[in-house]
């Protein structure tokens, strides 16, 4: 190649290169629709979600619509076949976050089958922003919601009697992906380990609008009336449509003393892609407790309005599910410890 024909390619290259190298993780258009979620049985949590977002449906309906189908799964860790506290009642959190900030939330409500489409009453039917209890109970059956059983699913139950053996109150580290019985089923422990389960899901819309959701029955065996990340709005779940969504999953408590998502979305304002934002929140708990955060699983996944996704977990194991028009896969998280 002669040095005239060279400068030519030169000029006619230099903008490409200069457009791939504003785009972070080569993404050269914004990827919508799109939904994420935690941990592998996100996958099907996803699927519920693409009905709606591929009919350009909202956001919206679809993280809603995504958290119900795993609040219906018989025997799986959220919902009303989770695990219960160590009385032996499931209680469940949960929220909901839109484009405009609306959010709303329920946590510790019993009998219910869907908290999600509690919280999402909450947010669009009453000026708050969480009810918690009996009296979350009592304002989802004011507004169409049955009681259901107390009755424990075979597996919650197998669990809870292994657990009172010696009931200790113990932490495991990645406890949604020990997959012992099949893919969505709950985790037995023969010694009785303390254990707690989540599904968080944020999506953009073909409007490009961002929404999320997330769900679970807590740690299990916690105590009665304990509340973890996964209803409080900045900890479990953060939506700003500016810039992004995130949620998280594992010991709610580290994630609520370092208001995790918000955090995370924090980040992504400061021009943090996706995976960096998570990375740096997972490194604001370690350096909280290095020696505590090695007993202890937290991870956040996060999307921007780029529709880049990516995900940061203290430990090894944590996995999250991507659906797009061009991608329905499981990815493992990267991890610091
Ligand atoms: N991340 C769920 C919980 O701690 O309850």
């Amino acid at each position: 190649m002669n040095r005239r024909k060279f400068l030519q390619l030169g000029s006619l290259s230099a903008p490409l290169l200069l457009t791939k190298k504003t785009m972070a993780n080569g993404f050269d258009e914004t990827i919508k629709p799109i939904v994420v979620s935690t941990w592998d049985s996100g996958m099907a949590v996803n699927e519920a979600a693409w009905k709606i977002l591929s009919l350009n449906g909202r956001a919206l309906d679809a993280v809603e619509a995504g958290a119900r189908q795993i609040e219906d799964t018989i025997n799986c860790c959220v919902g009303l076949g989770g695990y219960p506290d160590r009385d032996g009642i499931v209680t469940l959190d949960s929220c909901i976050m839109d484009e405009q900030s609306n959010c709303g939330a329920v946590a510790g409500i019993e009998r219910i089958k869907h908290p999600v489409s509690v919280a999402r009453m909450v947010m669009e039917k009453t000026p708050h922003v969480i009810l918690v209890g009996a009296g979350a109970q009592q304002f989802a059956l004011e507004n169409g919601f049955t009681l259901e059983s107390t009755t424990l699913s075979d597996d919650a139950r197998k669990a809870y009697e292994g657990w009172l053996k010696k009931s200790e109150y113990k932490p495991v580290i990645n406890i949604e992906n020990k997959k012992q019985n099949g893919p969505f089923a709950p985790n037995f422990f023969d010694d009785g380990s303390v254990n707690h389960d989540t599904m968080g899901l944020v999506a953009m819309d073909s409007s490009s609008n961002l929404s999320g959701a997330v769900t679970t029955s807590g740690m299990a065996f916690k105590v009665h009336g304990r509340v973890g990340d996964s209803p409080i709005i900045g900890a479990g779940l953060f939506v700003d449509n500016e810039i992004g969504a995130a949620t998280s999953s594992g010991l709610g408590e580290e994630v609520i003393r370092i208001c995790g998502t918000h955090l995370v979305v924090e980040f992504m304002r400061q021009g943090y892609d996706p995976e960096t934002a998570c990375k740096k929140a997972v490194e604001r708990i370690v350096k909280r407790n290095p020696e505590k955060a090695k007993t202890l699983q937290v991870g956040f996944l996060a999307l921007n309005k780029k529709g880049q996704y990516g995900a940061y977990a203290i430990q090894k194991g944590f996995v999250f599910s991507v659906k797009t028009d061009k991608e329905n896969r499981i990815y493992p998280s990267k991890y610091m410890l």
